[in-house]
């Protein structure tokens, strides 16, 4: 049962999501109150996913004592397009999608130019994560290294790193599906709003308030105020979502990851303990040359 990529619309479909990412680009149909929650594989995915639930749906569950993101992982909560149709029962999982309470909110690791046309051509709104390479790689190495059988499991540090400068992982390069999105908020900033996981460590409060901005539904005064700001930050922070038992076991997807993988460190800069420094002189220059031009960059990169 390895796992194996395929370079589809010149991106690395992994081949168990290539039957789903090819259904999900015929068959959903958004609608313009949809919200979709788009990231590069560890780029801090399920924390923009809690983030965009706990906001969109503060009026909905204004309670903070039974709220859905204490009993439930934020990917069930905000399914990823690519496991809805993947799923054995895809007829159903179409006819669940048109049932869902709106705004419906879901998950998208597919790169911008793949995704369905409802998507570009509605106005849905689509918010995006990614992070720096280097964390992003350190986080990624350290996930598929837990989650067996995987093609990077069998590989060294060095190696999977080699394979991350060439662009090698799922849903890669990175760089082609960070541009995608960055070039898409450039051109349509209402439809697109762009994030780094870096920055959301930097200044959450400032980034919670601009993704309800940017959502439409802004915060009124009186709400921050009322800490409503403070309380969602603290309700999808690492360490209260780490800690929760519906987070700490139990499996998730087809796949059967265990939940307890998606919370390692939390934290910028971890890269400093894993990279040598012909390994940081490497990356530097690849990310210098894939970005350049485009306006993109990272603070701790330049
Ligand atoms: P690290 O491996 O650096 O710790 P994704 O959700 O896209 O898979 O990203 C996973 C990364 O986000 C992991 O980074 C994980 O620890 C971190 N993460 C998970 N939940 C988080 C949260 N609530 N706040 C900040 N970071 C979080």
């Amino acid at each position: 049962d390895t796992y194996q990529f395929y370079l589809f619309e010149n991106f690395w479909c992994p081949s168990i999501h290539f039957q789903a990412v090819n259904s999900f680009k015929k068959e959903f149909q958004a609608k313009d109150s949809d919200i979709v929650v788009a990231s590069f594989p560890k780029s801090g995915t399920i924390w923009l996913k809690a983030l965009t639930f706990a906001i969109v749906n503060r009026q909905r569950f204004s309670s903070l004592e039974d709220h859905p993101l204490l009993s439930s992982n934020p990917h069930e909560l905000v399914p990823f397009f690519e496991f809805i149709f993947g799923a054995d029962d895809i007829h159903g999982q179409i006819l669940h999608l048109s049932n869902m309470a709106e705004p419906r909110i879901f998950g998208t690791h597919t790169p911008f130019p793949s995704l369905p046309e409802s998507i570009k051509e509605s106005n849905c709104k689509i918010v995006y994560i990614c992070r720096n390479p280097f964390d992003n790689f350190v986080s990624a190495w350290n996930y598929f290294n837990k989650i067996k059988p995987t093609i990077v499991s069998e590989l060294t540090l060095e190696e999977a790193f080699e394979l991350y400068c060439n662009g090698v992982m799922e849903y890669g390069p990175w760089w082609s599906h960070m541009l995608g999105y960055w070039e898409e908020s450039i051109a349509k900033p209402d439809k697109v709003l762009f994030l780094k996981y870096d920055d959301l460590k930097e200044d959450i409060n400032f980034h919670v308030k601009s993704v309800a901005k940017f959502l439409g539904c802004p915060f009124t005064e009186e709400e921050e105020n009322n800490g409503v700001v403070e309380s969602i930050i603290k309700l999808c922070s690492f360490e209260k979502m780490k800690d929760l038992a519906v987070n700490k076991s139990g499996m998730y997807g087809r796949g059967g990851i265990e939940k307890k993988n998606f919370f390692r460190k939390g934290e910028n800069g971890d890269w400093v303990n894993y990279f040598s420094p012909s390994m940081t002189e490497k990356l530097s220059k690849i990310v210098e040359e894939k970005l350049s031009g485009s306006g993109l960059s990272f603070k701790m990169c330049s």
